[in-house]
């Protein structure tokens, strides 16, 4: 009995190392220790025995089931142990390769102003608005005071649509970002901060005029706003934004229907080789327009003049984006020449911050 005993249980060592795959170690398993298997059988033999026969037997059979129970949990172990190395030999997670290897896309730098814009506004307490780029006529020119009479309508050279707007005008391609200040006061409540960004459209083309080009409007509406907060925050911003402490501002008497008083904004620069570089004294070129937002604006909006002030100011964005970056031709912003955009474009991730450097 005892060799016998000895033979069945290397027997099934053997059957179970043998087992190829957890299905046919499973198979094992049942036949030794399910309810019919081999080895359940031999314990149940262990109730008809005399008490000394299962004294002597018992411990050998209850050795063998032991022995067979650690074989298979063994086993299995080596079998998934086996299993999750194949896993692991075929799947690939190369983690060594770099996030973008070789970028193959850049940064328009209008988008990279753009994003230098908000970020240096957002500082200021500025959040940043939308309109549409096709306008009906009332944001675009009468709620801004300027009547269908006016001169300024001519100097816009607007595109205009065969469709009418909800005004009974021809609709059209903004000419400018300032009918985000109408939405933008139509849409919130006072006080607003706020910077527009975004793309306009008007009939000219040179070095340095395209039809489509970039503006970025300001607007702030307030109690006891004046001309002295719109120099301050101009002077703040454009310090930020050209990186220099000797940008210079002066303001010069001007005229937009939608400001009173109107103030063009002039910029000092100096030459370094022959190209213009911001700052000092030396020379001024003009930059931006702005002024104070006329009451019949604000009244238009649904306002009080009496109890709202602001300010406002355009400013062109390709223009900021030629200053700082160095490009001499506007056209070639737009003419999507690869050379051009891998010499002047901006990587995905140098994301400006103030305390980065919103220069990148
Ligand atoms: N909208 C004006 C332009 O396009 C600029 C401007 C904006 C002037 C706001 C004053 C105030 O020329």
């Amino acid at each position: 009995m005892g060799s016998d005993l000895e033979r069945l249980k290397q027997d099934w060592l053997d059957r179970i190392a043998g087992a190829g795959d957890l299905a046919a170690l499973e198979a094992e398993r049942v036949a030794a220790l399910g309810k019919q298997g081999a080895v359940t059988a031999l314990l149940k033999t262990l109730g008809g025995m005399s008490p000394e026969e299962r004294q002597s037997e018992g411990p050998r059979i209850h050795g063998l089931r032991e022995a067979v129970t650690e074989a298979l949990t063994a086993r299995k172990a080596a079998l998934e142990g086996a299993a999750l190395e194949q896993r692991l030999a075929a799947e690939r997670l190369d983690m060594t390769l770099p996030v973008a290897p070789a970028a193959e896309g850049s940064i328009h730098p209008v988008s990279q102003v753009m994003d230098e814009l908000a970020e240096i506004f957002a500082d200021l307490g500025f959040s940043v608005a939308t309109g549409p780029e096709i306008e009906d006529d009332w944001h675009n020119f009468t709620a801004l005071n300027i009547p269908e009479s006016h001169p300024a309508r001519a100097m816009h050279d607007t595109f205009y649509f065969p469709q009418n707007g909800p005004d009974g005008r021809a609709m059209l391609l903004r000419t400018h970002t300032s009918p985000v200040q109408i939405r933008t006061m139509q849409s919130q409540e006072p006080p607003l901060y706020i910077i527009a960004p975004g793309r306009t459209y008007r009939s000219d083309s040179d070095a340095t005029h395209t039809p489509m080009f970039h503006q970025v409007e300001g607007l702030v509406i307030d109690r006891g706003i004046m001309l002295g907060h719109l120099k301050w925050t101009l002077e703040t911003f454009l310090k930020a934004f050209f990186e220099r402490d000797d940008i210079v501002l002066r303001m010069r008497p001007s005229y937009f229907p939608f400001t009173e008083p109107s103030a063009e904004v002039d910029v000092g620069y100096h030459l370094e080789k022959g190209r213009r570089v911001l700052g000092g004294t030396d020379h001024f070129m003009e930059l931006l327009g702005s002024g104070m937002v006329h009451p019949r604006v604000i009244a238009a909006c649904g306002l009080d003049p009496d109890e709202w002030q602001g300010f406002a100011f355009g400013c062109g964005i390709d223009r900021l984006a030629m200053l700082k970056y160095g490009m001499d031709d506007l056209r070639a912003f737009f003419d999507g020449d690869l050379r051009w955009l891998r010499h002047y474009g901006f990587r995905a991730l140098d994301v400006p911050t103030l305390s980065g450097g919103v220069g990148a």
